[in-house]
């Protein structure tokens, strides 16, 4: 079943997200020499997040959602990309981009890392609860 795919890449992308924002935490609360800092939340950003959110939109494609579902699906990825372009900028302002290091105007930029974060959470749990909902409908009907 088509819908079947979009449900176990969607939910496997909210749990790595639900992660990233677990990861952030331990990383802003850990002793860098100790914990790694935020070596977890950086290799979940380049590796786990961008698959799985290309699996999303594969998957909705493949699954011939209408427009709105499918449009959703791309925002995780955009979105992850976004979040890199945040830290580009920053540094473009000539700030560190370290908790702790950053200059003011890095600061307001980097703060919609969180933001972003958040839209990338939602997101994903909408065409999550969306597939679930039209996989629920299909198996009514027949
Ligand atoms: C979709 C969710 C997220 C993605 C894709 C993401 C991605 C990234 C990436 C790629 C970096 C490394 C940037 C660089 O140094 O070039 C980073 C660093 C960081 N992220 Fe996230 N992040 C996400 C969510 C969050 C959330 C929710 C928080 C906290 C509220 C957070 C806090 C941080 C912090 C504090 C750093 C700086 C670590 C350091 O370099 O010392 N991130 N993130």
């Amino acid at each position: 079943m088509r819908t079947n795919s979009l449900i176990t890449a969607s939910a496997a992308l909210l749990l790595a997200i639900v992660a990233q924002f677990y990861f952030a935490a331990f990383g802003a609360f850990g002793d860098r020499a100790d914990t790694g800092g935020f070596a977890a939340h950086e290799w979940v950003a380049r590796t786990a997040l961008p698959l799985l959110a290309v699996l999303t939109i594969i998957a909705a494609a493949v699954a011939r959602v209408g427009r709105r579902l499918m449009t959703l699906s791309a925002v995780p990825a955009v979105v992850i990309v976004l979040q890199f372009l945040l830290f580009f900028a920053a540094r473009a302002l000539g700030s560190d981009t370290h908790p702790g290091g950053a200059s003011l105007s890095g600061s307001i930029v980097l703060g919609f890392h969180a933001l972003f974060g958040l839209v990338a959470l939602v997101a994903t749990a909408l065409v999550l609860s969306a597939a679930w909902r039209s996989r629920a409908r299909a198996g009514s009907t027949v």
